[in-house]
């Protein structure tokens, strides 16, 4: 079932410089989750933070750390990200041939596990991991960089995965990310989607102005 929107800000879009701040900025305005973007190079042509820095923010805030691996291989990076503190771990379908396993593993390290699709990938790919999921990522734009725009394909395909996830009577998180503002979040919800990523749409105007974008995002 279709949970209250609840909004995980992208720190991809927050000030590098002093991220503790930011992510306790966040925390105060009401985020729900922490979304942290992790890149390789490899996977998605940027490369962005590591364990060290999770694990360096995760004194900063107790909400859920959501954490977006785009990076291939994943499994090698499992216990790190799970011992810097991350509560959830989503990794990509297109990241291996074994994502069955990569969701086993992350389950039996202890944290919450997520799949992630990208916007080309059709959403039978998951079909047969319905069951380990506790959460689907949605990718509205090409993953890489935050202040893309959003990919109206994708609403189609969340509208198949909420289906599904109902008609399976399932608890799993519905995320979206990339693209998602004021005029897309309305959007993405009457779509099925009950968590949505927003990096830009958060951090725009600097701190004073968090809460209230996050509140205008939630509807
Ligand atoms: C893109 C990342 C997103 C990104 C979203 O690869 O996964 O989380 O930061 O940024 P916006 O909300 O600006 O599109
Ligand atoms: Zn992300």
């Amino acid at each position: 079932m279709q949970k209250p929107t609840r909004i995980a800000p992208s720190i991809l879009s927050a000030d590098f410089a002093k991220l503790g701040e930011e992510v306790r900025a966040i925390d105060d305005a009401g985020a729900d989750y922490i979304h942290v973007d992790v890149m390789d190079g490899h996977f998605v042509p940027n490369i962005t933070i590591g364990p060290d820095v999770v694990k360096a923010l995760r004194p900063h805030s107790k909400k859920i750390f959501d954490v977006h691996l785009m990076i291939t291989p994943t499994g090698p990076y499992i216990e790190a990200f799970v011992d810097a503190g991350a509560d959830i771990i989503t990794a990509h379908i297109e990241s291996g041939p074994h994502a069955h396993r990569t969701i086993q593993a992350i389950k039996a390290a202890g944290v919450k596990a997520g799949i992630s699709l990208n916007p080309s990938t059709p959403e039978s790919t998951i079909d047969y991991l319905y069951e380990e999921l506790d959460l689907i990522l949605v990718m509205s734009v090409n993953p890489g960089f935050g202040g893309q725009s959003f990919i109206s394909s994708q609403l189609r395909k969340l509208e198949a995965i909420r289906k599904r996830i109902d008609s399976l009577g399932l608890d799993i998180d519905l995320q979206v990310d990339g693209g998602v503002n004021t005029v897309t979040a309305p959007q993405v919800v009457s779509a099925g989607a009950d968590l949505l990523v927003a990096g830009s749409a958060t951090f725009k105007g600097g701190p004073s102005k968090y809460a209230e974008n996050i509140m205008a995002l939630r509807g």
